[in-house]
């Protein structure tokens, strides 16, 4: 499908041709599993920008402002440094430039997990000031009181269990969580706590298969998963890992596309074109190196 522009000056908003569908709400995204039967697996990307906004917009449910910013937008070794303020900006570009998708933000590292209250003031500047349509936060029992205080004041919650990376420094790593019997039933623990506690989904990341399958059984909510199963009830994936914009990618992820070779080569042709011309009078001397 393919979607063209407009931009209204006054509002800063894109507006496309054709006119998408409405956007979808949090509520319709948590009715996609009744039951425990998904009829329809929840498709999300992760989406940074405005422009990466409209192109990703009509083709996903969920649009996720991920804190892996971080690393892809601002070359930070991980996602701990990522603050409010980058979460309120790239938040409001992408619901600026989507019309389909509900967007979810993801509460940054220090935001909301010394208490409720602070995480209900880190939440609710993410709402009042992106447009939003939820918020994502990362972890399991310790979290469900967070979870349950944010529901109940209006703010619907996706929760994220498995390998959660802003507890980087206390895993040592991102490998797959799960792999013991005793770590593996407390995952499932955790994502019964977020779920009873009113997450209306849950990112399941970094799980062994299995792993992946027991959550997503013990669950009422859809489950997303990335690295974890396509027994979930939804998928995401970082939009520029599927995209090919780095040498190193999760083994996990899919590439439809290399855009790193196709820019690179872009720029290497621009590049030659500025340096082949020639100025009367000027005798060429730039020798690239
Ligand atoms: O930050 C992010 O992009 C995420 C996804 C990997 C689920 O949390």
């Amino acid at each position: 499908m393919s979607t063209t522009y407009v931009l209204d000056t006054a509002t800063s908003r894109a507006h496309p041709t054709p006119a998408p569908m409405k956007r979808l709400n949090i509520p319709g995204i948590r009715q996609r599993k009744i039951d425990g039967v998904t009829q329809h697996p929840v498709v999300m990307l992760t989406a940074y920008t405005a422009r990466q906004a409209q192109l990703l917009d009509a083709h996903c449910d969920l649009l996720l402002v991920g804190d892996s910013l971080g690393q892809v937008i601002y070359g930070l070794p991980s996602s701990v440094p990522v603050t409010l303020d980058m979460m309120c900006a790239h938040g409001a570009a992408v619901v600026r430039g989507s019309y389909h998708a509900a967007v979810v933000v993801d509460m940054p590292f220090g935001a909301y997990e010394s208490s409720p209250q602070q995480a209900f003031e880190s939440a609710s500047r993410l709402l009042k000031e992106t447009g939003c349509d939820a918020v994502k936060l990362e972890g399991g029992t310790a979290m469900a009181e967070t979870v349950a205080f944010l529901v109940a004041r209006g703010i619907p919650v996706m929760g994220h269990v498995g390998l959660t990376p802003q507890a980087v420094n206390v895993l040592g790593g991102y490998n797959a969580r799960g792999r013991s019997a005793a770590e593996a039933e407390k995952i499932v623990g955790d994502a019964r706590a977020i779920a009873e506690a009113g997450a209306f989904a849950i990112v399941v990341e970094g799980v062994v298969e299995p792993l992946a399958v027991a959550i997503t059984q013990a669950v009422p909510c859809p489950t997303i998963g990335i690295g974890a199963s396509a027994q979930c009830d939804g998928q995401v994936l970082v939009t520029d890992d599927m995209l090919g914009m780095f040498e190193r990618t999760p083994r996990f992820v899919k590439i439809y596309e290399h855009l790193a070779e196709t820019i690179s080569a872009a720029a290497a042709a621009y590049a030659a074109e500025v340096r082949a011309r020639t100025f009367p009078g000027v005798e060429q001397t730039y020798q690239p190196k």
